[in-house]
């Protein structure tokens, strides 16, 4: 399965802020939001990435995360000169995702909850036609909203509607077969002018081949998208961490547990960064695989 992560747009509404850096390079906490949805893809076992975005940010995103492979990774980049919508990514990657299936996620989506790995990896081994994820919200009108019937199975995607039919809001993660290829080539732009992404899921809707994972009220799935919901997203991942002692989508830590890199080449990666309470961490995580290591 292939990945892309989907980091364009104008960020209009955090603005001043995004006026000079893009919306996802943004700090959530202690690391850049787009970290959050670049560890959910590894998490899925995903090592071949495309990151889209606008031409202005691409040098940045390269700048942070290169060619991938200190990750043990393949990430490529790819533009989007306008804003002409989410299912827009499956034109500009239609090479990248060549004849294989793929993941988006859009890079200011936070999700964190136990045993996503496990979540991840059913969906993606299971995968004919697509796999939404679901999550429950107080203001589903903001979103697009799945509805389900009694036996638990997808009847209907609305985007954004004023009357939405539940308050099970779609979040910004993906897995569609080769299908979307097709569909996304084939999609006229919805009245406001955009390639829906919720158009695409009609299509497989249609198709009878659309199925929804709830993430349910254990998980958090976390809005970045207001100054105050910003905010809120980096106080969340605070609090976590600094109880816990345990960092979520550290990225390096995500690469050595999933076998992407080793304990060396993990332990390197935290040396680089020996300054930061960051990298110590990295460093720890890398010493703890050691020890367990030795003790076989
Ligand atoms: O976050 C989940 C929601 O994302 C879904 O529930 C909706 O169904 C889906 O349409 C989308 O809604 P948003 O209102 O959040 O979409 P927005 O236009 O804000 O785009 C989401 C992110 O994708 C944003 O960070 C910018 C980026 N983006 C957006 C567009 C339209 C691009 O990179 N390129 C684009 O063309």
């Amino acid at each position: 399965m292939k990945g892309i992560i989907l980091a364009g747009g104008s960020g209009t509404r955090l603005h001043p802020i995004t006026l000079g850096v893009s919306k996802q390079l943004l700090p959530v906490y202690d690391k850049p939001m787009i970290y959050y949805p670049l560890s959910v893809l590894m998490l899925a076992n995903i090592r071949d990435i495309l990151l889209i975005s606008t031409p202005a940010d691409l040098p940045q995103f390269r700048r942070l995360l290169g060619d991938g492979s200190r990750l043990g990774l393949r990430i490529d980049y790819a533009e989007q000169d306008q804003p002409r919508g989410l299912a827009d990514a499956f034109r500009i990657g239609a090479e990248h995702i060549g004849d294989d299936s793929v993941a988006l996620v859009l890079g200011d989506n936070i999700f964190h909850g136990p045993a996503f790995s496990e979540v991840l990896l059913r969906a993606a081994a299971s995968v004919d036609g697509c796999v939404l994820f679901g999550y429950p919200v107080q203001d589903p009108e903001r979103y697009g909203v799945a509805e389900v019937d009694a036996r638990g199975r997808l009847v209907s995607v609305e985007e954004k509607p004023l009357l939405p039919r539940s308050n099970r809001a779609i979040t910004g993660l993906y897995f569609y077969d080769n299908d979307v290829v097709s569909i996304a080539r084939d999609l006229r732009p919805s009245p406001r002018g955009e390639l829906e992404i919720t158009d695409v899921n009609r299509a497989y809707l249609d198709r009878g081949k659309a199925a929804l994972v709830d993430l349910g009220r254990g998980f958090a799935w976390l809005d970045t998208g207001t100054h105050d919901s910003l905010m809120e997203a980096g106080k969340y991942v605070e609090i976590l961490q600094n109880r816990q002692g345990v960092r979520i989508a550290c990225v390096e830590e995500v690469a050595l547990r999933m076998g992407f890199i080793d304990v060396d080449a993990c332990h390197a990666l935290g040396a680089e960064l020996a300054g930061t309470g960051y990298g110590q961490y990295v460093m720890g995580v890398a010493n703890l695989a050691r020890s367990l290591e030795a003790v076989g």
